[in-house]
């Protein structure tokens, strides 16, 4: 069995790329951060694993970029960016690269996927969405926004794909612990509050997107 996780050189990427590992899973991993992927790739159990340094936005502006993984029973879509940006300094920039990342490249990359058939009859994909989508601080809207959007299309594609029994899920957790997390507070300390005490641990999470693809 074989599982493409992008986003896997950080966070809940990272854990759930050590969870299929542990469960006998080929693993293709990626990232942009070389050093950050390959670390993750040496410490997986198993073997037959592969890591791709890719920047997401270069296959949704030009899918013929996006490398034949050959044949793929699951995808995990946790490539996602989070820039805190207060409602009175809302710019195009951030606007622009936050729904570039977190929701054009997963809704691309995912059709290219299912079209080409490289995801095969009754393939699971996972996406990263968050409660962000229904229920966030101040200085996330863009953020809620790209991952509402999220939300909503895995929602119509979901049925689409059904007619090959690909099963898409859109999970959303809250306040995970990871690289992510850690820079926002230390950006803003205020996330602490109410946050810090009530986060989950990226292995949980991968093993909620783990079980999904055994479902
Ligand atoms: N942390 C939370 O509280 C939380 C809660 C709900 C949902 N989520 C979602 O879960 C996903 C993973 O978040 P995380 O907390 O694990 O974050 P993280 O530790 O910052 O990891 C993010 C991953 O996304 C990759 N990435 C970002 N932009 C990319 C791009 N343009 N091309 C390729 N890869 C890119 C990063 O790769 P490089 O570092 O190698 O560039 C990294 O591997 C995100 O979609 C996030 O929105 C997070």
């Amino acid at each position: 069995m074989k599982v493409l996780i992008t986003g896997a050189s950080s966070g809940i990427g990272a854990a759930a790329a050590a969870r299929f590992a542990r469960a006998g899973w080929r693993v293709v991993l990626t990232g942009r951060d070389e050093p950050r992927l390959s670390a993750v790739l040496q410490s997986l159990p198993g073997q037959g694993h592969s890591g791709i340094e890719a920047d997401v936005v270069d296959w949704a502006e030009d899918p013929k970029q996006i490398p034949d993984f050959g044949a793929l029973d699951a995808m995990v879509w946790s490539a996602g960016i989070c820039q805190l940006a207060p409602g009175m300094l809302l710019r195009r920039k951030v606007i622009r690269e936050t729904l570039a990342i977190n929701l054009e490249a997963p809704l691309v990359v995912t059709s290219h996927l299912y079209r080409s058939k490289a995801l095969v009859d009754g393939a699971r994909v996972v996406w990263l969405g968050s409660e962000s989508a229904h229920e966030a601080g101040e200085g996330f809207s863009v953020y809620a926004a790209s991952k509402g959007g999220l939300g909503a299309a895995a929602r119509v594609l979901a049925k689409e794909y059904a007619r090959r029994r690909v099963a898409l899920h859109c999970i959303e957790p809250g306040t995970v612990d990871t690289p992510m997390t850690d820079a926002l507070i230390e950006q803003f300390d205020g996330l602490k509050d109410g946050h810090a005490d009530n986060m989950e641990n990226p292995e949980s999470v991968a093993d909620r997107i783990y079980q999904l693809c055994q479902e």
